[in-house]
């Protein structure tokens, strides 16, 4: 369908990107440690918060959604030794650098290939953004989800679209869009502004959504 004739009927009139192409653009970002790092300081915010959520993650099922390299299940794993935690990504290259006693797998998040209730806690941080089909990915991680369980979502606020250089494909949240997704499926879904560094105030760049299904 041509662009005007989409924009015409009320669509979008972004091209609508192969999914190959997006796994292609992560595979060559790999190697680039400065944008898409292995590790991640502890102390910030981000983490603070999935550790707060989740509580004593030992003998629990987590799931790592659009993981990267793995930065914040290195932490969660050296903190909670016994917890069994999946890092799960559409690049196989970013897989390479999470540690060995993480499990791996890759694929889309639109379609994640685990049961459904498999998890006890399930996360997505700054990897939404990315997943085009987003009301699918949303649905895909609260099925995934066990009765009780906890699913964290860190991104970028819609509000502030235009501030970073973004690839063509990425898109960014309103509040009420995203609460309004995960409840669907969660009994609670709330979302509030956060910034890297607990004692210092948001600028509205980042969201956390946190749900309980
Ligand atoms: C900006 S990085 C964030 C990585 C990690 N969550 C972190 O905070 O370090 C986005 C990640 O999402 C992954 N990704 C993009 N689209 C995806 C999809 N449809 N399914 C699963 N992962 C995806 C990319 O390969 C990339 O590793």
């Amino acid at each position: 369908m041509t662009g005007w004739l989409r924009k015409l009927l009320g669509g979008s009139s972004k091209r609508d990107v192969p999914l190959g192409e997006i796994r292609r653009s992560f595979d060559e970002a790999a190697g680039d440690e400065e944008h898409f790092p292995s590790t991640i300081d502890p102390r910030i915010y981000h983490v603070q918060l999935l550790l707060d959520t989740f509580g004593d993650l030992n003998h629990r099922r987590v799931l790592d959604v659009g993981s990267g390299k793995g930065r914040f299940d290195r932490i969660f794993l050296e903190r909670y030794p016994q917890a069994n935690i999946v890092a799960f990504d559409l690049s196989e290259a970013m897989l390479r650098f999470v540690p060995k006693a993480i499990h791996t797998c890759s694929g889309t998040m639109t379609h994640l290939p685990f049961a459904t209730a498999a998890f006890d806690c399930v996360y997505a941080t700054e990897s939404l953004e990315h997943a085009v089909h987003i009301d699918v990915a949303v649905a895909e991680m609260c099925r995934v989800l066990k009765p009780g369980g906890r699913l964290v979502i860190i991104d970028k606020n819609a509000e502030h679209w235009g501030k970073l250089k973004t690839p063509e494909w990425e898109r960014w949240f309103q509040r009420e869009e995203l609460e309004k997704l995960l409840r669907r499926d969660c009994r609670d879904a709330t979302s509030r502004f956060i910034s890297y560094w607990e004692d210092v105030e948001p600028d509205g760049m980042f969201l956390a959504w946190l749900a309980q299904k």
